[in-house]
């Protein structure tokens, strides 16, 4: 076990529904600390960039609309196993595949607007979170 530092996004659909605290609850329920928050309002050239991994699939034009679509927040969470216990807490990228209890099966509207992003590897974290944010502006 070790404390890690991972990257999440609660998605448009969910500010839209005001559902910031509750997505944050269960992510902190589940026992990850946030470290670092900011709503932001992504251009679609930082939505392009975040997603670049996936520009070659047919819905990217989809997502990076979807992702810039109304504010987002972005949040450096800390804990122990924080990369696969976000992962878990999150669900399936599908909530029809979303295990119960789940913020995706909770809360997801569909597969595009499924609530949360979260990184996929500690690798891809660490990308990510330098992606959005400043080393002073992650307080742990
Ligand atoms: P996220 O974890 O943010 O990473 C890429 C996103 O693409 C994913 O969540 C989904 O919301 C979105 N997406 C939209 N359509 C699909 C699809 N058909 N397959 C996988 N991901 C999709």
């Amino acid at each position: 076990m070790s404390t890690e530092r991972t990257f999440s996004i609660i998605k448009p659909d969910a500010t839209r529904r005001n559902l910031t605290g509750g997505v944050t609850k269960m992510l902190e329920d589940a026992g990850l600390r946030v470290v670092a928050s900011k709503r932001i309002h992504m251009t679609k050239e930082q939505a392009e960039g975040f997603y670049a991994v996936h520009k070659e699939r047919p819905f990217f034009n989809d997502l990076v609309s979807f992702m810039i679509s109304g504010p987002v927040v972005v949040q450096v969470l800390e804990g122990e196993n924080a990369m696969a216990k976000n992962r878990e807490v999150m669900g399936a990228t599908n909530p029809a595949n979303a295990d119960e209890g789940t913020i995706r099966k909770v809360y997801a509207e569909s597969i595009e607007a499924n609530t949360v992003h979260g990184s996929d590897s500690l690798e891809n974290a660490a990308i990510e979170i330098a992606y959005f944010f400043k080393p002073e502006e992650i307080v742990g």
